[in-house]
């Protein structure tokens, strides 16, 4: 599997045998944490997703990527209207329980847009995003939405890195 060897540093190519490893390299690289929510036929739901990223301030473009094997998938893919809401430290409880259980955003207090759109107070940023376009992206599928109206605070954030949860001071 390994093809090269330098000290630690082992090289790979991919294949099914090593997706532990690949998944283990992906998570190297920090990232933020986001709630995904919209309105379905099932009522609002939400997702945690760390695959946000943002694309273009102008026009105001942002993507993440739904799972396939989700069982949400299908409300996230087709979803026109939706809100990315990137958490603070203060939320580590929304990032599991929101991993565990997209209904859960029935039983917590939120607001509602003009779409219907479920959208929770208290978050580090949140973006209200309509859906522009959607990319094959493997077992994920892109989306990319347009930013219609977004929120900020300041605050200590939630990162994630090797599939651990940590808390980064706030930014000046
Ligand atoms: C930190 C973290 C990041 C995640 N990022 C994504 C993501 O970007 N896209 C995604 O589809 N699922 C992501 N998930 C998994 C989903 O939140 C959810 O657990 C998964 O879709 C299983 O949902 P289901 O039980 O409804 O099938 C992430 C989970 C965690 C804990």
């Amino acid at each position: 599997m390994s093809i090269e060897g330098a000290g630690m540093q082992r090289t790979f190519v991919p294949d099914p045998g090593n997706h532990r490893l690949l998944r283990d390299a992906f998570g190297r690289f920090t990232t933020g944490v986001t709630v995904v929510t919209t309105q379905s036929e099932d009522g609002p739901v939400g997702i945690t997703a760390n695959s946000f990223s943002s694309v273009s301030l102008d026009p105001p473009l942002v993507m993440w990527a739904p799972g396939r094997s989700s069982r949400r998938f299908r409300y996230f893919s087709e979803a026109e209207h939706y809100a990315i809401h990137v958490l603070g430290a203060a939320q580590r409880d929304l990032c599991y329980a929101f991993a565990r259980d997209g209904h859960l955003i029935e039983s917590i207090p939120h607001d509602v847009n003009a779409h219907g759109v479920p959208l929770i107070p208290g978050c580090l940023a949140r973006f209200e995003c309509t859906r522009v376009a959607t990319h094959e992206g493997g077992d994920h599928v892109l989306v990319l939405g347009r930013v219609d109206r977004f929120e900020m605070r300041e605050g200590e954030a939630l990162a994630f890195y090797a599939g651990k949860m940590t808390e980064l001071p706030a930014g000046k």
